[in-house]
């Protein structure tokens, strides 16, 4: 049986509340297959500042270097917004740790439970019979890390700037994540403003060629945003920039009927020793300060991220389909966290959404 080392990050706010029901989910199925798991807790973020002096400390580093998985709950929070940028638990540990480990493609799917449709904001019929979007967020480039960026007296500027070759590898992850769903790839970007997103755009269509089976359309951020509320059961792959992924991947995933729910795998090209594809798995959602400590927090999200683990990273997908099909299981059985409860449903916390997730293994 195959032994895999995680570093564990819960991070702040609600991260270590969530984090607890994902390991909770993990320990049990170390009883019904064949691997286990060799998980090692370490601070980031505003913990390890307090801690620390530092939101990513050597010895997190050095954890993630030995590890065949990171898995991550969420950083940040009020305490720590008016620290020098680069001390801050965003800028300071999660985007380094991003960049440290090349993880340059981010995949996030919004995939709408039929039984959750009365949580999402969308009208019954604007949801049908529920939706499956995947959106492929390029994660190590763009106005994230374009140089110059900075602040002075009286301006503040940042670049966006992308590489033939950062193009290229998130569009050959885009088309291949179709290839093994709708075969459509919808490439978002603002070609009509951005001389990055010209370059973008022309870079998408030349690698298109290598997958004709594929059907590649482009569109506007401005309209994907639009058509995302008017019919987001157009869309299969939405391959995007690094914002505009960003933007977009929150409200793909409250149209699923909360932020809660979506959870993400952050991959490069490196595989470890294990054979297992490296990989930094985390919620999209934030630590969550308004909810942080009241046990109310949806764990699904990072519930779900586990299973993108397993699936995406340590390739146990038969596992990881498990979780899925666990989420699913309560789902219909009517139980909801605070987010996503609707009339008739029972209302539970965090722990007992946990509990009830690890049960239904
Ligand atoms: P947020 O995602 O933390 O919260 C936005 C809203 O969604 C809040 O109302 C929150 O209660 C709700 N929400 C998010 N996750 C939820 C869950 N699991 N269950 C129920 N409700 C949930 O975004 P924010 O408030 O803009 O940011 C708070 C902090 O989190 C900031 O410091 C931000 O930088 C950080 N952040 C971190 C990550 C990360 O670590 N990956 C991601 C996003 C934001
Ligand atoms: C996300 C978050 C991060 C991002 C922040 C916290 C740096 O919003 O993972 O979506 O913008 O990438
Ligand atoms: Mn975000």
């Amino acid at each position: 049986a195959k032994t895999y080392k995680i570093a564990v990050l819960p991070g702040d706010g609600i991260g270590p509340e969530v984090m607890k029901q994902a390991l909770k989910v993990l320990e049990k199925l170390q009883t019904i297959y064949d691997f286990s798991l060799e998980t090692e807790e370490a601070d980031v973020g505003g913990c390890a500042i307090d801690k620390h002096d530092t939101p990513l400390p050597d010895s997190t580093i050095e954890l993630c270097k030995k590890a065949d998985a990171i898995l991550f709950g969420s950083v940040g929070g009020p305490k720590w917004e008016n620290l020098p940028p680069e001390k801050q638990p965003e800028r300071g540990a999660l985007l380094p740790l991003r960049k440290m480990f090349d993880l340059f493609s981010n995949l996030r799917p919004a995939i709408v439970f039929p039984q959750l449709a009365d949580a999402s904001p969308l009208k019954a019929e604007i949801i049908g019979k529920g939706f499956d979007i995947l959106i492929v967020r390029e994660l190590t480039g763009g106005i994230y890390f374009g140089q110059p960026k900075g602040k002075e007296k009286d301006r503040g500027f940042d670049t966006m700037l992308y590489t033939r070759e950062q193009i290229e590898r998130i569009a050959h992850s885009a088309f291949k994540a179709a290839e093994k769903r709708n075969k459509k790839v919808c490439s978002v970007d603002k070609a009509n403003v951005l001389s990055t997103m010209v370059f973008w755009r022309e870079t998408v269509t030349e690698i298109a060629k290598q997958y004709p089976d594929i059907e590649l359309s482009h569109m506007y951020v401005d309209n994907a945003a639009m058509q995302l509320v008017k019919n987001p059961g157009q869309f299969d792959v939405l391959l995007c920039g690094n914002m505009f992924g960003d933007i977009l991947s929150d409200e793909a995933a409250m149209i699923t009927g909360s932020l809660g729910m979506l959870p993400s795998a952050s991959l490069g090209e490196k595989t470890t020793d294990n054979g297992a594809i490296f990989g930094l798995f985390e919620p999209a959602g934030g630590s969550a300060p308004d909810i942080a400590g009241k046990g109310i927090a949806n764990p699904i999200a990072q519930i779900l991220s586990a299973a993108m683990m397993l699936i995406y990273g340590l390739g146990q997908e038969e596992a990881g389909n498990r979780i899925f099909k666990a989420v699913d299981k309560v789902l219909t059985e009517g139980y909801r966290t605070a987010d996503i409860h609707s009339e008739g449903c029972k209302k539970v916390g965090t722990e007992e959404m946990g509990n009830l997730i690890t049960q239904a293994l």
